[in-house]
């Protein structure tokens, strides 16, 4: 009767199975603690004859033995399939993959450095933290134009107070880009230069402190207004589509005679005027005209060889006509549900 039981107890154990950390617990309770079924055993054991003792002892060893060995050994799989099957199922498919986007400013500057590349600009970046003499003076800003107060500079040294050339700033636009690439290069040449300006404005939907310019550049013999004009329209028109127009206001900077600002025919209305166009039918994007002649010089550029032609775009104020951004705070918040909707090939 005994050793049936045991035969049956060893089988039983022989074939344990678990899924989890608490079906082994539970196991062990069963076969191997002081309450359990081995230890009941004892009991019996005692009754048995002493010519049997030797042969059933022995054989509720081996069941003890087989238990603990059993038993360890499934806690041990549970375990690893803990690792395995819940955590690291290193065959299943990583997705969703959650790709990053690019940043709409990001995006909107590459299309512009495409579209220009395509004509044949090459990039060049001058510096944030710049002076003076490369922002201002070069660029034929009067010592006291106003300008350098009108466009609200961030001062970051002023060693000298009676002598502008020698003030460390953040530039206020990227113009000063091409006082830096014209004192190092004889023409011809044609400059795109992306990069962040500064302003010591109050951030509100409208204006920020910092925002992003992109400055192109053409020097070279013969360099015209016409050429300025073509060149204008085909990035309008790549940048916001085919039918779109453009118009040029006269205008004025220090550093371009004759200068002027461009319009595109709203590209929301298509030009029948709307709220946008505050129903003009036009909105601006960018300053430009021919290089003053000052400039080069300035340079070591003879003007009376050379001409050129130069404009500035704010990035940001592109990407509000292309994507509808009003406020300008979005840029720079980091929501990740705004930076999200972005998806480009750019
Ligand atoms: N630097 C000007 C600004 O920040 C923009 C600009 C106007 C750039 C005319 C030019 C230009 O190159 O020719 O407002």
């Amino acid at each position: 009767m005994l050793l049936e039981k045991i035969e049956g107890l060893l089988k039983e154990v022989s074939n344990l199975s678990a899924q989890k950390a608490e079906d082994v617990e539970q196991l062990r309770l069963k076969y191997l603690s002081k309450k359990g079924e081995i230890n009941a055993l004892m009991a019996d054991f005692r009754q048995v004859p002493k010519d049997q003792k030797k042969e059933i002892g022995m054989k509720i060893n081996e069941l003890k033995q087989l238990a603990m060995e059993k038993i360890n050994s499934l806690r041990e799989e549970v375990a690893e399939e803990a690792v395995s099957s819940d955590d690291m199922d290193l065959t299943r498919t990583p997705y969703p993959i959650a790709l990053g986007t690019r940043h709409p400013l990001t995006i909107v500057r590459n299309q512009i450095i495409d579209i220009f590349s395509r004509m044949g600009f090459t990039l060049f970046q001058g510096p944030e933290v710049d002076d003076d003499k490369h922002v201002f003076t070069m660029l034929n800003f009067a010592a006291d134009h106003p300008a350098r107060d009108m466009q609200d500079t961030f001062f970051i040294e002023q060693s000298d107070p009676g002598d502008v050339t020698k003030n460390v700033l953040l530039r206020s636009h990227t113009s000063g880009d091409e006082a830096h690439f014209m004192e190092n290069h004889q023409p011809p040449f044609r400059i795109l230069c992306p990069g962040r300006v500064y302003r010591n404005e109050a951030i509100s939907a409208r204006a920020h402190c910092f925002f992003h310019q992109v400055e192109g550049l053409y020097v070279d013999k013969g360099v015209s207004f016409t050429d300025l004009k073509q060149v204008l329209l085909t990035f309008a028109r790549e940048m916001f589509g085919p039918d779109t127009k453009i118009r040029l206001r006269p205008s004025y900077f220090p550093f371009t005679e004759p200068s002027a600002e461009m319009d595109i025919s709203c590209n929301i209305c298509g030009g029948k005027g709307c709220g946008f166009c505050k129903h003009t039918g036009w909105v601006e994007i960018l300053g430009c005209g021919m290089v003053d002649p000052h400039d080069l010089e300035a340079c070591g550029i003879d003007s009376s060889v050379y001409t050129g032609y130069a404009f500035g775009m704010g990035v940001e104020r592109i990407t509000n006509l292309k994507y509808r951004v009003d406020d300008l705070r979005m840029f720079s918040e980091n929501d990740k549900r705004f930076l999200e909707e972005f998806k480009s090939a750019y």
